[in-house]
């Protein structure tokens, strides 16, 4: 694999070695050195069209850990605030000697045209999707398998650990990139997802939307618009965002309401199993899809593992790209 823009097409196998390299990276970050030499020489760029706390920061440390020299991009202090369009930006980070394109854009599609662009030109430079529009986040849905599957076995994170598992999946699943990238990995895992969202941030077209020409997974994914048959007996609930910036009007609840039925309490959590963990992408509207107290107790919350695991989970997607082993 060259490029990596989605879950989608991604295998069995190739989710192993990325959770099996991600461990060893996870190891290499617990000594007191923390850098490796794999990319050294390699030029990874993080060109972010949309905004960013977690994603850039955790990808330009991934590669500095593995000695890549990295170069940062914003849009709003770019030259593109001078007309230079998508496409030219892409083909200057090229001229730059960049081996690996790091992309963020609101629109989706976008990490694809470029990484079509890059192939057309014959050119033996990577794309990585980090986030498109409503489309994709794989680095995201690749480190919350990881946290979820080093959390059952540190020693030996694979995704057979997961088959049988119900995960739920609550909040703005409409306008979710995080949720699609989800859905892939764990159904590729042989889990039970459970989505669960007010009918207007989750229509019930949506699996068939999902997953178009194929036939939808039986026995695996299950749509909900109340929160309680999702929980129940739940092993980890996922929850997401509400993105107000995607939404119209109409579609937004109110924050009190959603919070009532859809927010992730203490007390809604004993439907789930007795050691059910919780997740968030980040960043979080506090109080509204997680209570506040909650969110910060590591008896139930892995967000804080979420974030460290991507650091690992990138290094193991920056090197298995750079490095020509996917
Ligand atoms: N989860 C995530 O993508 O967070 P950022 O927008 O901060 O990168």
């Amino acid at each position: 694999r060259h490029h990596v823009l989605s879950l989608a097409d991604f295998t069995a196998a190739e989710y192993d070695i990325v959770l099996q390299t991600a461990a060893s990276f996870q190891e290499v970050l617990s000594r007191r050195t923390k850098k490796v030499p794999a990319l050294q020489g390699q030029v990874v760029a993080n060109l972010f069209f949309e905004p960013s706390t977690r994603t850039r920061s955790s990808f330009e440390l991934a590669a500095k850990r593995l000695s890549a020299d990295t170069l940062n991009f914003a849009a709003s202090t770019s030259s593109m605030t001078k007309g230079e369009t998508i496409l030219d930006t892409a083909k200057t980070y090229l001229a730059m000697g960049t081996d690996i394109m790091v992309i963020r854009h609101k629109e989706a599609g976008v990490p694809n045209a470029i990484a079509q662009e890059m192939d057309r030109l014959g050119v033996r430079v990577s794309v990585l999707n980090a986030g498109d529009g409503q489309h994709e986040h794989p680095s995201q849905g690749l480190l919350d398998l990881f946290t979820i599957c080093s959390l059952i076995d540190p020693a030996n994170p694979r995704l057979e650990l997961l088959k049988g598992k119900k995960i739920a999946i609550v909040g703005d699943i409409l306008h979710s990139r995080v949720a699609r990238s989800n859905i892939w990995s764990l159904i590729a895992s042989g889990a039970q997802v459970h989505l669960a969202a007010p009918p207007t941030l989750l229509p019930k077209f949506f699996a068939e939307y999902i997953f178009e020409d194929e036939p939808v997974p039986p026995g695996q994914l299950f749509i909900h618009w109340e929160l309680e048959p999702a929980l129940q007996n739940a092993d980890f609930v996922m929850t997401l965002r509400l993105q107000k910036e995607r939404m119209t009007a109409h579609l937004l609840p109110s924050l009190r309401e959603y919070h009532q039925l859809f927010g992730i309490t203490r007390a809604k959590l004993q439907r789930c199993q007795p050691n059910v963990k919780v997740l968030h992408p980040g960043p979080v509207n506090r109080g509204v899809e997680i209570s506040s107290d909650l969110m910060d107790d590591p008896e139930f919350s892995l967000i804080q593992s979420q974030v460290t695991s991507g650091v690992a989970v990138r290094m193991a997607l920056l090197y298995l790209i750079g490095s020509g082993k996917t």
